[in-house]
């Protein structure tokens, strides 16, 4: 039988500070209202003055290796577009600080489709046998990155930190990631992106402008794609593995905004209440959204052993990506505070 990756644990992390909406309408054109309603976020967490990508990335990884009850790993798989620096990778420095030796850590940049970007590339080393386990982290410190004039970005995102334990087994096993859909268009590149600190900036010849280094997002554009995008790779996903809509008890889709997650739901024919939303807590955290969301179901009970899970995702790139798994039985600690 066929070499598969299998779900053997999981954590997150938010750092402590909570930034809620009102908060927000004391310095931008915006209210709790408008928040609330045209996304669904009710507050966010952004770290403090000295904490890093990194440093969320180890946190949750500590977590989840704990949840999987190991202590080390073949291969740590970072999926952040947000990471210390940009060369080199953030992985390595996340493999030492958790004391995992010299094992193969590399960066994933496919922003918030990026963790099932890395579940993949990590099913892809477990089946081919180049690793035998593998830590998967999705985290992202968006707040550093945001300008603080613009309220289209600055009430949406959130920081924090997700992370899977995968191991070799079986298909037939619960836990089990079942297939995948990737995608991506790079003609999209300018709906989200961070113009600067690249070479098409430093090759310009053009001195660096400092808002470059800020997030910009074309919300309304983005919106569309992420429906579109997350419905129809999902249906492919479901094509693929032999599930129907009927099939899925939960939908683990990107957190950016609750109105996408009801129209995802009604393209696919699910109840809106099969979609985990958790972004009222956390706002969109990114590459973190989807550990996070599925550790707080996990952790309130919402999703038990054998429950089937769709996972979706889009992001900047553009990019999406789409997995499914039955729930294992797994030991789950609650979302942490503490980096
Ligand atoms: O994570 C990667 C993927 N990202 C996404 O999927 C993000 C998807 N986009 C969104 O979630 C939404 O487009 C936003 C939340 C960013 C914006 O919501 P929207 O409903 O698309 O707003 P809009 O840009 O169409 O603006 C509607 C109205 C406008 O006012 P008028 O022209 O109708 O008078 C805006 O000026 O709402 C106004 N507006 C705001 N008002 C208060 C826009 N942003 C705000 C705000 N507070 N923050």
């Amino acid at each position: 039988m066929t070499r598969t990756a299998i779900l053997a644990g999981m954590g997150a992390v938010v750092p402590p500070r909570s930034v809620e909406n009102e908060e927000l309408a004391r310095t931008l054109d915006t209210n709790d209202t408008w928040i609330r309603t045209r996304t669904g976020i009710r507050t966010r967490h952004w770290t403090d003055t000295g904490t890093s990508t990194g440093d969320l990335a180890t946190a949750a990884g500590a977590r989840a290796l704990k949840s999987a009850g190991v202590d080390s790993v073949d291969l740590v798989i970072l999926a952040t577009s947000t990471g210390n620096q940009p060369m080199p990778a953030t992985a390595p420095e996340v493999a030492a600080a958790l004391g995992l030796g010299q094992v193969a850590a590399y960066d994933i940049s496919a922003a918030c489709s990026g963790f099932l970007y890395g579940l993949s590339a990590a099913a892809g080393a477990i089946a081919s046998g180049v690793a035998g386990r593998v830590l998967v982290v999705g985290a992202d410190v968006w707040s550093t990155r945001l300008d603080p004039q613009d309220r289209s970005t600055t009430i949406i995102f959130g920081d924090g930190a997700g992370a899977a334990v995968l191991r070799a087994g079986h298909a037939d096993e619960p836990g089990a990631l079942l297939g995948f859909d990737l995608g991506s268009d790079g003609a999209g590149r300018e709906l989200a992106q961070v113009a600067g600190g690249g070479s098409r900036e430093r090759g310009s010849g053009r001195p660096p402008s400092p808002e470059d280094a800020y997030m910009t997002m074309q919300g309304k554009e983005m919106f569309t794609q992420a429906v579109n995008k997350m419905a129809a790779s999902s249906e492919l996903l479901l094509e693929r593995i032999g599930w129907s809509a009927a099939d899925v008890d939960w939908c683990a889709a990107h957190q950016a905004n609750v109105r996408i997650l009801h129209t995802v739901a009604d393209l696919l024919g699910l109840e809106r209440s099969r979609m985990l939303v958790h972004l009222d807590k956390v706002g969109n955290t990114s590459a973190a959204s989807i550990p996070l969301a599925l550790t707080d179901a996990a952790v309130s009970e919402q999703i038990k052993a054998g429950d089937r899970v769709l996972m979706t995702a889009f992001g900047g790139g553009l990019s999406w990506a789409s997995t499914a798994m039955r729930w294992p039985e797994i030991d789950v600690m609650e979302i942490s505070t503490d980096i």
